[in-house]
Parts: C-alpha cells; structure tokens; sequence
C-alpha cells in the first residue's frame, strides 16, 4: 500500500507488544519481568529465572520445587530419537544437530499442534526444557565419539548437564561447583533479550500457528548465526587467530577500520545497546573469577582484555558507539570449563530457552496476534509481456 515504509532489519518498526523483558539501550539497562539482569544473576537460579519469564512473577518456594521435580522428570528423549545422532555425521555442527533434534521432538509430541491446548502447551514447556540440555549435551558427546550417558535426575538442571557433557561411564563424575555456579549465571544472563532475531524468528513461526518445537526449532537456526549466538563461538575463533598469527592487537583493530572483507571485531556492538551491555560487565567479572578458581591461565583472555582496551580508546569504535556485548569473554569461560568452541552457541540456546518459550506462550495468548507477514518495497521489472515466439519451455 502506499503506507508501506522501509525498514531494513526492522530498526524502527515494533511488530508485539511484550511485558516479558525490558530494556533501555542508550542506559545500558536490561530487566526481566521488571528485576534487574544483575539482581536475577545474583539471587536466582536458571529454573527459577525461567519460571519468572515464563509466568510473570517469582515462584513461591512450593512452586519451584514442584516445577524442578517435574523439569526433572522429563530428561530422557525416546530410544528412538536418540537414533538421530546416528544418521548425523559426528562432525556436524552442534547447532544443526541441535535443531534437527527440536523439530523432530515435534513428531513424538503429535499433540502439541493444539497451540489452544493449555495442558498440552504446559508438557511441551516442560519437555524442552529437560530435554534440551540432554541433546545438546549428546550432540557434544556425539563429536567426541563417547557413549551417551542416561541424566541422573537426582541432580539439579545444570549438574546433570555438566556430567552428561563430562562425565563418562568409566567412572563417578563430581560437579566442580565453581563451574556449576557460573555456567547457571551464564545461563540466566542469556535467558531472553526481548525481540531480538531468534526471539522474533521464534514469534514469526508461531504467528502461524505453528507448534512450540518447530517454533523454537526455527529460533536455534536463527540464533546459529555468528552475528547472533554464534558470536562467541567466532569471537574465540577470533583470538585464537591473533595469537597464532603474532600480528598483535592493535593491528588486528587496522583491518578492522578498514573494514577488510569478513573482518570485524566479533563480540563488539549491538544494534540496541548504545553505551554498555550490562550482561558484558557481569560476564567479564565472572571470567576473572572462573580462570582464577580452576587455576586456568589462558593468553586469550589477555589478549581479549587488550582489544577490550585498544577498541574502547578508539575513535572508530567511540563514534559508532560499539562497546563488548555478552559475547565477547563467555567463550574464554566456556573453554576453561572444558567445552569446545563448537559447543558455545548451543550453551547459548541453552540458556535462552526460557525466553523463547515465554514469548512464543505470550504471542500465542494475546488475541491481538496476527500471522506475522512483513511487507515489501518491489524493485523488479514492471509488466512485461510474454516473448512471442519463445520455444515453449
Ligand atoms: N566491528 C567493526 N565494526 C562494526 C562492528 C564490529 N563488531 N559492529 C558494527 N560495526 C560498524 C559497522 O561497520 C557500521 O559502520 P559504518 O557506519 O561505517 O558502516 C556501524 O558500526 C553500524 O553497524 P551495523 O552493522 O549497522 O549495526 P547493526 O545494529 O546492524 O548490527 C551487530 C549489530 C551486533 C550485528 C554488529 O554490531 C556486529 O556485527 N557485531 C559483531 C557480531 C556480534 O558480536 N554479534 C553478537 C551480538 S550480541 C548478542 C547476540 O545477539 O548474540
């Protein structure tokens, strides 16, 4: 119509209303439900964060532990499914893995289509949180060529992650409960940032009426993306190469400003954030923290906190206003836990789960939703006619 503006990556254009996460990007403020990021990383746990997206309010104590025991639960995938990894090569990437094996959930969960089914949307909330941590962790077993382990639901939701990512069946595994604490602060920092690409991927999907599995399905592939979620996977691609190249940092930044075809600094700026990503300031304390607990001495972490320097101190980087986003020092985290860089952005989908269910669950209840359907600015021929004479084809 003639009404149609253009808004290339939607900078300007709100497509829902939310009452899930709030932002203020020019503040650096970042509030679920109304809490802030840094009051929910200190006080709560990644279940308890979930609850809180998902169903607006904090459990009471009852709540949450009827809602772990259940989470709990759910954790084996069928015998059947797990047959997928076998048709998969083992060097596929963890993030494909990952939602092949959410979509095909849909076809052991036939029920789930009913997206007016309350009950039934309740058990899909619950199967993909237990089970998505059990995949993603086969997924890493897979490329390591290790037998998958069965979940030991006496655990808690990121234990039984860690020894199915670590443990073996040779022998017991113990939690290391300086990993554990992080990698559930991790997780709570990813756990939703309002209506950004997967999130919105996931919502356009479920405009359809489309289940919540394909839905979320859709959203990993979105997030797979290394200007998204796969950002920490490249951010650590990244210092592996300027420590292995020798060049040092400042040059690095060089080819940055000359903006040298597929060189950018991975891990700086966000389309929303315009003076600090305040998930970036707590990860990094938590790097400092993590490293020096597990006795680790990385030279990337150095070299991260040298680009840090060098970016903020320069005027390229001031102008645009590009600051560290949370990406940038979780993959030094995640590879001194012992997870490959592979792994990074499935951690990340880990952890933004909940806030992918909470706001599929939100477009689903609201009666304003209408399939998701964007407009266009044609640039292509105008009529023409048929070739006459044309062989017909
Ligand atoms: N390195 C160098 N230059 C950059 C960077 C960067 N990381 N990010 C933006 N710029 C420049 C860009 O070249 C442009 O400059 P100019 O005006 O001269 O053309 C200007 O800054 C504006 O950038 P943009 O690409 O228009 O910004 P955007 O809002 O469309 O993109 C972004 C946001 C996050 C995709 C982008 O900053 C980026 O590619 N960053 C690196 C990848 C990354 O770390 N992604 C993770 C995002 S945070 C969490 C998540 O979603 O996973």
């Amino acid at each position: 119509t003639g009404l149609t503006t253009l808004d290339v990556g939607f900078v300007n254009t709100a497509a829902t209303r939310s009452a899930i996460t709030y932002i203020d990007g020019d503040k650096g403020i970042l509030r679920y439900r109304g809490y802030n990021i840094a009051d929910v990383a200190e006080h709560s746990s990644f279940l308890e964060t979930a609850w809180l997206l998902i169903y607006g309010e904090l459990p009471t104590a009852e709540e949450l532990e009827a809602f772990d025991k259940r989470v709990r639960r759910h954790t084996l995938i069928h015998e059947d499914l797990r047959r997928i990894f076998d048709a998969l090569p083992h060097d596929a990437h963890p993030m494909s893995v990952l939602s092949s094996a959410v979509s095909a959930l849909s076809t052991y969960y036939e029920k789930s289509r009913g997206v007016n089914d309350p009950d039934e949307i309740e058990l899909s909330t619950i199967r993909l949180l237990s089970k998505l941590p059990v995949i993603a962790a086969y997924a890493h077993k897979k490329s390591l060529g290790h037998a998958f382990l069965y979940p030991d639901n006496s655990l808690s939701f990121v234990d039984n992650f860690l020894r199915l990512n670590f443990g073996t069946m040779a022998e017991p595994y113990v939690v290391n409960p300086v990993v554990s604490k992080a990698l559930e602060r991790l997780l709570i920092l990813h756990a939703d940032h309002e209506q950004n690409a997967s999130t919105s991927t996931v919502r356009l999907v479920g405009s359809t009426e489309s289940n919540i599995f394909s839905s979320i399905s859709a959203g990993i592939n979105a997030l797979y993306g290394p200007l998204h979620g796969g950002a920490n996977e490249a951010v650590l691609e990244m210092l592996q190469e300027i420590k292995d190249s020798g060049e040092g940092v400042e040059k690095f930044v060089e080819r940055v400003k000359n903006k040298e075809p597929g060189v950018r600094l991975m891990g700086f700026g966000h389309r929303v954030y315009k003076s600090f990503d305040p998930r970036a300031q707590l990860v990094k304390e938590s790097a400092d923290e993590v490293l020096e607990a597990l006795g680790v001495q990385d030279d990337l972490l150095d070299i991260a906190k040298e680009l840090e320097a060098v970016a903020l101190a320069d005027e390229y980087f001031i102008s645009r206003k590009l600051y560290p986003n949370v990406d940038f020092y979780t993959g030094v985290i995640y590879k001194a836990m012992g997870f490959p860089p592979r792994m990074f952005t499935v951690l990340f989908a880990i952890g933004r789960l909940p806030g992918w269910i909470a706001h599929w669950r939100e477009m689903n209840d609201d009666p304003a939703t209408r399939i998701g359907r964007p407009q266009q600015l044609y640039t292509g021929s105008p009529a023409r006619e048929w070739p006459e004479g044309r062989p017909e084809g």
